[in-house]
Order: structure tokens, then C-alpha cells, then sequence
């Protein structure tokens, strides 16, 4: 079963976005209570409100995200990104449109009710890091758990051992200038972490990272979530830390949501240009897998001949570079070594050749 579809069947709902919109500019807070606008069709309204002057950070964003998935928001810089995790947040109020949290309202929330949620459900790391400056990074890790009533040895030992947990031992009395970019952002991973939130919300966390580091802590975040199961939103201007970390990934231009699907999704059917920009950098070879690409065993010729099992969880890199060139048919299994598809070798080359013309 495709990994979407598990997470669909076993996993409740744990966000959601409906219609979501965020209009900044003079006066945008009385937009909320115009009934014309709100009559107005999701075009007709944001070309009316470009007209007025008025800059759409997220237009008619619909989403959910369900309890243990790892779903990622992705666009070039300006597409609103920031802006749709910082209404998840209720950091900034959406213009139009709901956030839920399983089935509660966010947008209409208190804001008392809405910080104890920050607190005790929301872990969240951000852009630029948000560490307080006069405190060591131990001492950020610790504040959160400290305003949450936890006592001072508590909320210590648990700033320690998250400290440890994104590497940096030893560094704990340090203050935030003394730091470097990539260890004030995992300080801030840390941070977030320690109050063991059911939503994680992380804007670009790796970004100041270098490389091998990043490539690290992208493995720890995988390995770390297959053991704990949060439901995280993950900003990345990066399309392949996107396709490398996601159960689901959408794609942001100019404020909308240009296309919504698993990484093997909008390998093989990208939308649109925008979309097919980022797939081109991206490895079909490493990325997909035979359920990705197999026809279903259901519609499997009688004739079909002789094939081999494979597991449908293999790449098309796997298959392709350690089996025997010679064999071409294969039925893929699925769980309890069930068949559930077929594929041969010449589709799947077939498959990786079309990413090389595009
Ligand atoms: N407070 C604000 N006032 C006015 N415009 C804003 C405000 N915040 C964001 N915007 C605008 O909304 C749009 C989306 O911004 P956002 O910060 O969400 O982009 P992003 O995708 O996170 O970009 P980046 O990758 O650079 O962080 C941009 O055009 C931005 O200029
Ligand atoms: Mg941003």
C-alpha cells in the first residue's frame, strides 16, 4: 500500500487549512467583514484585492495534515510559506478561512487558550531562529519547559539531554552570539523539541546548515519521526530536502498552492512548469519506487510469463543496477509478500529515460 494511502487509513486528521488567506496591507484586519469580497469568488476576489494595493501572502490554501505525517511546504522565496505556517501558529490571523487542530478552531481561539496549545502541542523552530539573546543556549532550550511550571532540575535535565540530541554537548553555556548560524538553529531545534509537541512546525531549520550537517540532521529528523510520529509542517525552498523528507509535498507560487501530492507524484505528473523546474534536479532513479510505478496486479495479463518477486518498496535504482539485466518481468509484492502489481524492466527504464528529455 502507497504510503500516503497508510497514513490516510491508520491516521486521523490532525490539521487543517481551509481556505486559507493572508492579506497584508493598510487596514487588511476590516477586510474580514466585507461581504462583498467574501461573496466573491477565490480569482475575482485576489485580483480585486491586487487592484486595491493589497499583498496576498496566501491565497485559498486547503490542507490536512494527519497524526504521524511528515508534510512539507516548498516554493522559491516570497511564495508564502512563512506566511501559511505563521497562521497554522495564529501568529499572524488569517484574513479569511480556518485552521483546526483535530477539531478545534484555532483562529476563533482566545489567546490565552491559544498559547497553553502553543505550549503543549506546538513545538515550532523559526526562520531566523527567535533565541532570546541574554540566554545560553541551555537556557533557551530550558525556557519553554520553565513556563510551562516545569521545576528548574526538570526542565534542566531534559534542556540537556535535547542539547545532546542535535550535537551540541559542551556548548551549553554559550550565548547565541557566540554561536554559529547552524548551532542557534539547533538550539532552536531544541528548543521546540523538548516540550515533546504533538504539531511541529519547522521554517527552513536546515537552511543554515551546512551541507553534511544538514544531510545529518535530515537523517535524524527521518529516524526521529519513525519513532515518535508528530505531525510536522516542514518549509523548505529545497526540492530535493522536500522529496527526501516527505510523506506529502505542496508546492507554493505567488500565495497559492500550485499542486499537492507524494514526492513520486510530482516527479512523474508536475502540474506545471513551476513544478517540473524543481523535479528536473531530482534523481527519478533514487527517488522512486516500483509501487510508484507498477500497474496493478489486477489488470496483469494471463500470458505475462515468468517473472520474479520484488519487494515494491525497491527503487527503480535498486532494480535497475544490482538484478540481472537479462531478467525483464517482475511481480511486485506488497505487505505479507502479497502480489499487488507488475512491471517490467523496459517500463522502468522508460520511466527514468522520459526525466532525462524533460
Ligand atoms: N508582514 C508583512 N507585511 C507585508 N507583506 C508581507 C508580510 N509578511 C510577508 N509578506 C509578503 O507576503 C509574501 C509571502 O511571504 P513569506 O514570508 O510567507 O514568503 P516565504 O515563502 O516564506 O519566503 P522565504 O523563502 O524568503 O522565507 C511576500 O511577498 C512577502 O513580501
Ligand atoms: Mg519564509
Amino acid at each position: 500500500m502507497k504510503t500516503q494511502d497508510r497514513i490516510n487509513q491508520i491516521h486521523p486528521v490532525k490539521i487543517t487549512c481551509d481556505a486559507l488567506w493572508k492579506v497584508f496591507g493598510d487596514n487588511a484586519d476590516r477586510l474580514k467583514s466585507d461581504p462583498d469580497l467574501l461573496a466573491l469568488p477565490s480569482h475575482e476576489r485576489s485580483e480585486r484585492l491586487r487592484e486595491q494595493g493589497y499583498i496576498i501572502g496566501a491565497e485559498d490554501i486547503s490542507f490536512s495534515v494527519h497524526a504521524g505525517e511528515l508534510f512539507v511546504i516548498m516554493g522559491l522565496s516570497g511564495s508564502g510559506k512563512s506566511t501559511v505556517l505563521r497562521c497554522i501558529a495564529q501568529l499572524q490571523k488569517p484574513s479569511f478561512g480556518h485552521v483546526m487542530l483535530d477539531d478545534e478552531c484555532l483562529d476563533t481561539m482566545p489567546e490565552a487558550t491559544l498559547r497553553e496549545i502553543r505550549r503543549r502541542k506546538m513545538g515550532m523552530v523559526f526562520q531566523n531562529f527567535g533565541l532570546v539573546p541574554h540566554f545560553t543556549a541551555l537556557q533557551n532550550i530550558a525556557f519553554p519547559l520553565k513556563v510551562r511550571g516545569e521545576s528548574r532540575a526538570e526542565a534542566q535535565s531534559k534542556a540537556l539531554a535535547m542539547l545532546n540530541l542535535v550535537g551540541l554537548d559542551g556548548r551549553g553555556d554559550a550565548y547565541p552570539s557566540e554561536l554559529s548560524g547552524g548551532q542557534q538553529q539547533r538550539v532552536g531545534i531544541a528548543r521546540s523539541l523538548a516540550v515533546d509537541p504533538e504539531v511541529w512546525l519547522l521554517d527552513e531549520p536546515f537552511s543554515a546548515l551546512d551541507p553534511m550537517i544538514r544531510r545529518q540532521l535530515q537523517d535524524e529528523l527521518i529516524e526521529l519521526q519513525a519513532r515518535l510520529k508528530k505531525s510536522i509542517i516542514f518549509v523548505t525552498h529545497d526540492f530535493s530536502e522536500a522529496v527526501r523528507l516527505a510523506d506529502r509535498i505542496a508546492i507554493m507560487r505567488d500565495g497559492k498552492m500550485v499542486q499537492l501530492g507524494r514526492p513520486a507524484d510530482l516527479l512523474l505528473h508536475p502540474a506545471d512548469d513551476y513544478v517540473a523546474s524543481f523535479v528536473s534536479d531530482v534523481s527519478r532513479l533514487q527517488v522512486l519506487r516500483l509501487d510508484d510505478i507498477m500497474t496493478s496486479a489486477s489488470a496483469m495479463p494471463s500470458d505475462f510469463g515468468e517473472a520474479i518477486q520484488l519487494d515494491s518498496q525497491m527503487t527503480l535504482e535498486q532494480c535497475l543496477v544490482d538484478l540481472d539485466p537479462n531478467q525483464n518481468k517482475f511481480i511486485i509484492t506488497g505487505e505479507q509478500g502479497r502480489p499487488v502489481g507488475y512491471c517490467t524492466r523496459s517500463h522502468m527504464l522508460d520511466i527514468v529515460s522520459e526525466a532525462s528529455v524533460t
